[in-house]
């Protein structure tokens, strides 16, 4: 089964088409990093207006890359939830669109679902059900993946997502937007012990994370040190800063994959590509017995195949009735 998939919730307008899910045929990322680091953080109208811009372009150049015709394609696979709305609705409009003009299925993915499936794409032996540590921009949630379909979250952040941490802490640092990835090089060859940064627990829920302290308590941190002409450690605070994330995550990762009597455990999203926290999970996974699913860099961060993987695992629905199909801001897993 041929499925071209769209990816359009946040910052990246992604396209790829796949043939039975975990294989990829041809891609294309377009990332719109640049024009949103200007101010300092993702501004949804010109999310959309960009999408838009770039789509069809994008579209036709997958479609050439894997030398198929649009007539090839078996079904249409779009990003419906959750994300910046205007965002979204570019994408379900043009996957709607696409899918009526071509006669062709069209299939909702779950963005959380899809960061999930990168992992099937990564590894073609991985088959639920797994612990999944999912960890973005926007999400930190263990999820039991019990099948391809059939998901619940066991714990999750009651605040900030891990990503909105590393993503304000690095700017505070002045390491631009998104500022993840910048932290993580600066994190390398620093002294993880050179601050001594809170671990905060949710009382009656051991699964459970909250990373707002943390993230108060370093910028708070940065702040007094440049009112009082302290010169900061920059190297030890990253370093300090991604040990305290990676101890939230990977102990309740453990335990909640032994909870479950899981011996696979996958880790997804954008903050997946955090080398502290891969190393981490890789160490306390083969302590604890357990195999682990890293997906790589460019299956970590948004994309397209992740979506048209999910779409194949999701089913093949008639045409009509999802013609009707809205974007969600926010949707439950
Ligand atoms: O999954 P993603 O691309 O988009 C969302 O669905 O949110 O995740 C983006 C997040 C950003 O917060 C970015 O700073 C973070 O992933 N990120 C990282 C690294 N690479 C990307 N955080 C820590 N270390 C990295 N190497
Ligand atoms: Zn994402």
């Amino acid at each position: 089964m041929i499925i071209l998939a769209i990816e359009t919730s946040c910052d990246e307008t992604a396209v790829a088409v796949s043939r039975d899910g975990r294989e990829i045929l041809a891609e294309e990322i377009f990332s719109q990093v640049d024009l949103h680091a200007l101010y300092g953080g993702v501004v949804p109208e010109i999310a959309s207006r960009n999408h838009i811009q770039v789509l069809t372009k994008l579209v036709d150049g997958v479609l050439e890359k894997a030398g198929l015709m649009k007539r090839d394609l078996d079904a249409m696979a779009v990003t419906y939830a959750p994300g910046l709305i205007g965002a979204l609705l570019v994408g379900v409009n043009f996957a709607k669109s696409a899918a009526y003009a071509l006669g062709i299925p069209l299939i909702p993915v779950h963005h959380i679902h899809g960061h999930i499936a990168a992992n099937y794409i990564a590894y073609p032996e991985l088959k639920p059900p797994f612990l999944c540590t999912v960890v973005s921009g926007g999400h930190s949630q263990l999820v039991d993946v019990r099948n391809y379909r059939d998901l619940s979250i066991i714990g999750s952040t009651r605040d900030d997502a891990a990503g909105e941490c590393f993503d304000k802490v690095a700017r505070v640092l002045g390491l631009g937007y998104p500022g993840g990835r910048a932290l993580d090089d600066l994190a390398q060859g620093g002294n993880d012990k050179a601050y001594d940064l809170p671990r905060a627990n949710v009382d009656g829920s051991p699964l459970d994370m909250s990373f707002s302290g943390l993230k108060t308590a370093v910028l708070n941190l940065i702040h007094n040190a440049e009112q009082k002409g302290e010169t900061l450690d920059k190297k030890g605070l990253a370093a300090s800063f991604a040990a305290a994330i990676s101890d939230a995550l990977v102990p309740r990762t453990i335990q909640a994959a032994q909870e479950l009597g899981y011996k696979h455990i996958a880790v997804a999203g954008g903050v997946a590509a955090n080398s502290r926290i891969r190393r981490d999970m890789e160490r306390a996974a083969s302590k604890a017995g357990c195999s682990l699913y890293l997906p790589p860099l460019s299956l970590c961060g948004d994309n397209a195949a992740m979506i048209a993987c999910q779409a194949f695992f999701e089913g093949k629905p008639g045409i009509l009735e999802q013609l009707d199909l809205n974007a969600y801001a926010t949707m439950p897993l």
